[in-house]
């Protein structure tokens, strides 16, 4: 038994924030972070609007590709670091939002692999024929944890939810997840409060989100490039087979690198960084329904799917559509 990818969803906030827009914010111009990162625009949330707002609007999406509805949904997995509440989980909230009862609702935290760890831990339980279908989200107010007097980091971020969700099927569907972490690298990029810890910076409540953004770079690349190995070597592939590659959307010069490592023409790779910036664990389920959407990707293709963030976590998803 494997589970496959029925339907897609999407969501960006309404408010878009320009490269121009930054200029008038911080010392930083259109071209430099162009040229860094690739970033024209990012959507930020509105002042109400929260991490299970915009979960919502992009799980109703891929509901309505999929053709199911509430009653069919036999779990519920959010990867986010910006939940709206400690508790309830993000899960629980947007089962009462779509009218789900009853079925196991819950949120991963894994930064930026969030959504890949969702999707890895939900297709386990629709392989052992625990559950039949599940909706998968990935989604982030990222905006809110970063200080916007930054440069280093408030050109980079952005808000936004993407969703899926998975059937249970003879045919595969996702071949493989790999899931990995590496809490040694705890201090290269973190937000520095929670509930059991808080910050000086909190108590003043301003405390936000600190990246070493060279250093995580460097491990970025060589860590997506062994993930890519360790996915291709896994199912005996090779780099050649693959039909689409969906990285995390964090930074383009990072994207170039791993399509470079799968030799891969940027045609076939799916890049929505440009238009709104990091989004963390948002950016993969987001630019997979797009290239759905727009009918690059097929039935039939093979997705090579990955994410790095915070904590360092990593991981990827070989994904047969
Ligand atoms: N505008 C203009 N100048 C800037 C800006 C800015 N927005 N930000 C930094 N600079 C300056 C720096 O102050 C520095 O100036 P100096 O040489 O006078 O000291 C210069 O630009 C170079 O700074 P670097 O940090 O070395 O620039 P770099 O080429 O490394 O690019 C960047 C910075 C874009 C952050 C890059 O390191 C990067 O992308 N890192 C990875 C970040 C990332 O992807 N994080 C997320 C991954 S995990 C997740 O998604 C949560």
């Amino acid at each position: 038994m494997y589970s496959r990818i029925i339907g897609t969803g999407r969501y960006l906030p309404e408010r878009i924030l320009t490269n121009a827009d930054l200029e008038k914010m911080v010392d930083t111009t259109d071209e430099w972070i162009r040229a860094r990162t690739g970033i024209e625009r990012r959507h930020i949330a509105a002042d109400d609007e929260t991490t299970c707002d915009m979960s919502e609007v992009a799980a109703r999406r891929a509901m309505k590709a999929a053709g199911v509805t509430a009653k069919d949904i036999d779990m519920v997995v959010v990867g986010t670091t910006t939940p709206d509440q400690v508790f309830p989980n993000v899960g629980c909230l947007l089962q009462a939002r779509l009218g789900i009862h009853g079925c196991a609702a819950f949120s991963v935290e894994a930064a930026c692999t969030g959504f890949i760890y969702a999707l890895g831990i939900a297709d386990k339980f629709i392989r052992t024929g625990e559950i039949r279908t599940a909706l998968v989200i990935g989604a982030e107010t990222i905006s809110r944890m970063v200080d916007w007097t930054d440069r280093s980091t408030c050109v980079l971020f952005g808000d936004g939810a993407g969703a899926v969700v998975l059937r249970a099927d003879e045919e595969a569907g996702i071949i493989s997840t790999h899931l990995h972490a590496d809490g040694k690298y705890k201090d290269l990029l973190y937000f520095p409060s929670g509930v059991s810890k808080k910050s000086k910076d909190f108590l003043a409540g301003t405390d936000t989100l600190v990246m070493k953004g060279n250093e995580v770079f460097k491990v970025a690349v060589s860590t997506l490039g062994r993930i890519v190995d360790e996915t291709l070597a896994a199912n005996n592939l090779d780099k050649h087979d693959i039909d689409w590659l969906i990285p995390h959307q964090a930074n383009m010069r990072i994207i170039r690198a791993t399509a470079r490592k799968l030799d891969m023409p940027l045609e076939r790779v799916i890049v929505t960084v440009h238009e709104h910036g990091n989004t963390s664990t948002a950016s993969v389920p987001m630019a997979l329904d797009l290239a759905v959407r727009d009918g690059r990707i097929k039935r039939g293709e093979l997705l090579l799917l990955e994410a790095f963030g915070g904590g360092f976590t990593w991981g990827s998803a070989l994904i047969r559509y």
